[in-house]
């Protein structure tokens, strides 16, 4: 009977203080254990008797001690084993995930056209945001009076600067630097005081192109055009050009793309079926003189691809203020999958 009960206690403990109070009350100096050789009167009991009963205590007080002893080992491994389970490590467990950073749909855009136009021989040169008025008007065949200047709403800055309105304004730049024959592109971030709607953003980005050498003609124009649109959509795309009027080409053209949302049937995005996207033209003598280049000699042409009209093509954006917004659910869908 004693022995059940104790197994039963010893089964249940669950600290070291437990099994303690558990020896204290079968082994302690009033347990049960203890007691019943202080309670029983050995003066009644024959020789036979007294040796059988200290036999069966002895026997009772070492199973009580072996069991406490186990009781207490078993507890000590478990408490020592818990701690260095939690230390392995599971190389089947799946790690977590880390997110990775995205580049902005222009950027990946703007690095594509950089790799497409170095292909053809193009060189790529960074250009200042901040720009004179002589090079974002005056030198392009815009003077102060001309009406052109009320065509691009600007943001003017101290000391006749601008926020440049097209990249237009690095041409002469470049071929006061390099001279010619040239080629290059300068991509960069444009500024228009202008309100915004999904297809207008007066912050946005242009790839300006620019290409002098002598017997340039519209035919190089068109084709430089075809390979550019052909390597970027790779697939043929439909085109259209209208005339178009800018003060530093002459002829100047509209190069439109069928609007590949809605395949020309006119929506949201494009209207009337096409996106105003490349306008272009063959280099005005003046900008050439300006760039103290002799027009007699070279011609050239230029364009001024929408960077940002490209990519919203491209990736199939419907609204260009995304483009802007810092939402970053915007940027990570451009991130790598890995
Ligand atoms: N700079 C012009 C604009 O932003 C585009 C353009 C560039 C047109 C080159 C012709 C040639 O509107």
């Amino acid at each position: 009977m004693i022995q059940d009960e104790l197994l039963k206690a010893l089964a249940n403990v669950k600290t070291l203080n437990e099994i303690e109070q558990i020896r204290i009350q079968y082994l302690g100096r009033k347990g049960i254990i203890t007691n019943l050789a202080k309670e029983t009167d050995f003066s009644k009991l024959s020789p036979e008797e007294k040796k059988n009963f200290g036999q069966k205590l002895n026997q009772l007080k070492n199973f009580a001690t072996d069991q406490i002893q186990e009781t207490l080992n078993r507890l000590t491994a478990q408490n020592t084993a818990t701690p260095q389970v939690h230390r392995l490590i599971d190389l089947t467990v799946s790690g977590s995930a880390c997110s990775l950073g995205a580049l902005h749909p222009i950027s990946m855009v703007q690095m594509e056209l950089e790799e497409i136009f170095e292909g053809m021989g193009f060189t790529v040169l960074d250009s200042p945001e901040a720009e004179t008025e002589f090079n974002n008007f005056e030198s392009i065949n815009i003077p102060s009076d001309h009406p052109a200047r009320d065509m691009q709403d600007t943001f003017w800055l101290k000391n006749d600067m601008v926020l440049r309105t097209h990249t237009s304004s690095n041409q002469v730049r470049a071929l006061k630097r390099f001279g010619a024959p040239f080629r290059g592109i300068f991509p960069g971030r444009c500024f228009r005081y202008e309100s915004i709607d999904p297809s207008h953003e007066n912050t946005f980005y242009q790839c300006e192109g620019l290409m002098v050498d002598r017997d340039i003609s519209v035919a190089n124009l068109i084709g430089v055009m075809k390979t550019l649109l052909s390597e970027v959509f790779k697939r043929d795309v439909k085109v259209r050009l209208r005339p178009g009027f800018f003060p530093f080409v002459e002829p100047g053209f509209e190069l439109d793309l069928n609007c590949l949302f809605c395949g020309g049937s006119g929506c949201p995005t494009c209207g009337d079926g096409w996106i105003e996207l490349i306008p272009c033209g063959l280099t005005h003598p003046k900008v050439l003189e300006f760039g103290g280049i002799n027009p007699n000699e070279f011609s050239g042409f230029a364009f001024g691809l929408g960077l940002t009209r490209l990519a919203m093509m491209k990736y199939g954006i419907r609204d260009i203020r995304y483009f802007n917004s810092g939402d970053v659910r915007f940027y990570e869908q451009f991130a790598p999958i890995i």
